[in-house]
């Protein structure tokens, strides 16, 4: 073979490989992506996207679909044995093993998925972490933090209605690995795929559970079509 064509061929394969590499980062991030796309989640959402939607309507559907997403969110829970009896019968049931739970929202928005979860597992402690995303920049400011002493040892589900460059999110993440949370999932209402990809970026680890991937952001980094500010819509602030 002549040194152009061996060069062309080494070429060729390391094009190859590259490619294969990024196929198989793209999976990766996919399989850490949970689009929750149920019809009474979408039902529920598209009202919630109705720029007429009033605050209290935003608020409870908000409490409704987080009841919905948490279903999925708390589907790897482990289980152990346990034996009861029935009144006809001795059985060995099922039970929630190890660890237990924390909801960690990132405030002010995040707030509005709490009750969802809570009334799934009314047990759960939760911890605050707060964040505003600076107008200019774009970029979140940490103002507060306060979780449970034994977060580490915790599966921890951080909500945020939005995620959108992903910053905050991001940020809330980084604060819960620095006390030693390991064991994290992100559950959120719409995500933009700049902010999946960017959130990923940092955190592979951590999947994200969202209700649905939108198109992208405006120049303001708006999701779009988006729901607007969730935060103003929740608590009425607009
Ligand atoms: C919103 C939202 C997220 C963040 C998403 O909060 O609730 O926390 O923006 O944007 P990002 O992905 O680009 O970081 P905001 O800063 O408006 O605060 P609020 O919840 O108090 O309204
Ligand atoms: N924060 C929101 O509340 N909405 C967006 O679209 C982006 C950030």
């Amino acid at each position: 073979m002549s040194l152009f064509k061996k060069t062309a061929a080494k070429i060729e394969e390391a094009v190859k490989a590259a490619a294969q590499a990024e196929e198989a980062k793209e999976k990766e991030t996919c399989d850490m992506l949970h689009v929750i796309d149920h019809p009474l989640i979408q039902h529920k959402l598209t009202i919630m996207r109705d720029k007429d939607t009033g605050a209290k309507d935003f608020r409870e559907l908000l409490v409704e679909i987080s009841r919905l997403l948490g279903y999925e969110v708390t589907r790897s829970l482990p289980l152990r044995d346990v034996e009861i009896e029935t009144p006809l019968t001795r059985m060995t049931g099922k039970a929630i093993a190890g660890k237990t739970l924390a909801i960690v929202p990132i405030l002010r928005a995040g707030l509005g998925m709490v009750d969802g979860l809570l009334s799934l597992v009314p047990t759960a402690k939760v911890g605050h972490i707060g964040l505003y995303r600076d107008h200019e920049t774009h970029k979140p400011v940490e103002y507060y933090c306060k979780l449970p002493d034994d977060i580490q040892s915790r599966f921890i589900i951080v909500t945020d209605p939005m995620l959108a460059t992903g910053g905050s999110a991001a940020d809330a993440v980084r604060m819960l690995k620095d006390k030693g949370c390991a064991d994290i999932r992100l559950m959120c209402l719409v995500a933009a795929p700049e902010g999946v990809k960017a959130f990923h970026e940092e955190h592979p680890d951590v999947p994200v559970f969202t209700a649905a991937l939108d198109e992208r952001l405006n120049e303001n980094a708006y999701i779009v079509p988006g729901l607007g500010d969730a935060g103003d819509r929740i608590f009425g602030t607009y």
